[in-house]
């Protein structure tokens, strides 16, 4: 009996719906090619859903997440994706970067800076100043808004094990990103400290953020695991897209304790280009190959990977990605495009292994 699994595709709005509907088709080919089937069943969030329903995370969506395997997610400009991640206590967010060879030339940093580069970032993702107390309000100086950060330390713990256990796998090292010179009743440091006891072969060091986000940029292959909490991951991941080029390449996996995940890019909506069909539809592609590492169906997440790299060693390039140089064989495609010699090329490395067994 082949695997079936059941996805919850909720495009959203901007590029969402465009780069949604092509990381399907790879996600479609992956599974013909490797004998399992994955049922999607759309549902609306955010602005759209608002419009149709009058709430941006209507009971339906949740329901038909519930019984879902997995939900991928496009972009919202505001509204149903901090209720959603919530409701299923997405607390574990993981990006990862890993700057592609082909692609050095399209950052801002020298390739010396970024040969072997391998960051990923553990954000907290349900709690923190995106969920503290928060409002307005009016006192004798005036209106005023506030947002509150909190952290209970049972939070943090959580999140602290998921970022040892990644680094205990990966190269050994865990940053810690704080601010305890200014928020000092939120102690990152002591209680990673106290769960990196049950790390032995885990070195753990503390970072001031400020000093992260210069260090991130000044000498990025020190890096292995990035921990940090919902607003310092929020920002310190996006530097992650200056890295890598352009950060409609990078995706994320949102995990709550049971394994069950959300998949999205960490782009947004990118109002800009939404509707002219340029946008890079990889950073959603790679959510997906997140969501099929997390079902274990490595060999297809393995085929994607492979087939992108094809892709980008042969010059294609979506408008985010492409550089006109001088006598460069490079090839500037649509998003339609972008997924079909994605396609293409899977089916290649697909029939060229089958055919050598
Ligand atoms: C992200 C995004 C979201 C966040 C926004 C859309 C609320 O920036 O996933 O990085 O801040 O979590
Ligand atoms: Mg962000």
């Amino acid at each position: 009996m082949s695997k079936r699994y059941r996805v919850v595709a909720l495009p959203g709005e901007g590029i969402g719906p465009e780069i949604m509907n092509v990381a399907l088709l790879v996600l479609d080919c992956a599974a013909r090619l490797h004998h399992f089937s994955v049922q999607i069943n759309w549902a609306l969030i955010g602005p759209p859903a608002l419009a149709a329903c009058g709430n941006t995370l209507p009971q339906e969506t949740v329901q038909l997440c519930r019984k879902s395997d997995g939900i991928v997610f496009g972009a919202v400009s505001q509204g149903g994706l901090l209720e959603l991640r919530k409701q299923f206590d997405l607390f574990a967010n993981l990006r990862l970067v890993r700057p592609s060879p082909f692609l050095f030339h399209c950052s801002p940093l020298k390739t010396e800076q970024l040969q072997s580069v391998d960051i990923l970032f553990v954000r907290e993702l349900v709690s923190g100043i995106y969920f503290g107390p928060s409002g307005r309000g009016m006192d004798s100086n005036g209106e005023y808004g506030y947002h509150t950060m909190q952290y209970y330390d049972w939070e943090i713990r959580r999140i602290a094990k998921v970022a040892l256990r990644q680094a205990h796998y990966r190269q050994g090292l865990l940053t810690v990103a704080h601010k305890e010179n200014a928020l000092p009743h939120i102690p990152w440091s002591q209680l990673v400290a106290e769960e990196a006891l049950m790390f032995p072969n885990v070195v753990v060091e503390y970072m001031l953020v400020d000093n992260l986000a210069m260090q991130l940029v000044m000498r990025p292959q020190h890096f292995d695991v990035i921990l940090a909490g919902n607003l310092f991951g929020d920002i310190l991941s996006d530097i992650g897209g200056a890295l890598v080029g352009s950060v409609g390449l990078l995706g994320s996996a949102s995990l709550n304790e049971d394994g069950f995940g959300l998949y999205e890019p960490i782009h947004g909506t990118a109002a800009d280009l939404a509707g002219k069909g340029i946008a890079n539809p990889l950073g959603m592609i790679n959510s997906i190959v997140m969501m099929l590492q997390q079902w274990e169906e490595h060999a297809a997440a393995n085929l994607i990977l492979q087939a992108q790299d094809q892709l980008l060693s042969q010059g294609y390039r979506t408008a985010d990605l492409w550089y006109q140089q001088a006598g460069s064989a490079e090839k500037l495609v649509t998003t339609q495009e972008c997924v079909e010699y994605l396609i293409d090329a899977m089916e290649n490395i697909f029939q060229s292994v089958w055919s050598r067994n």
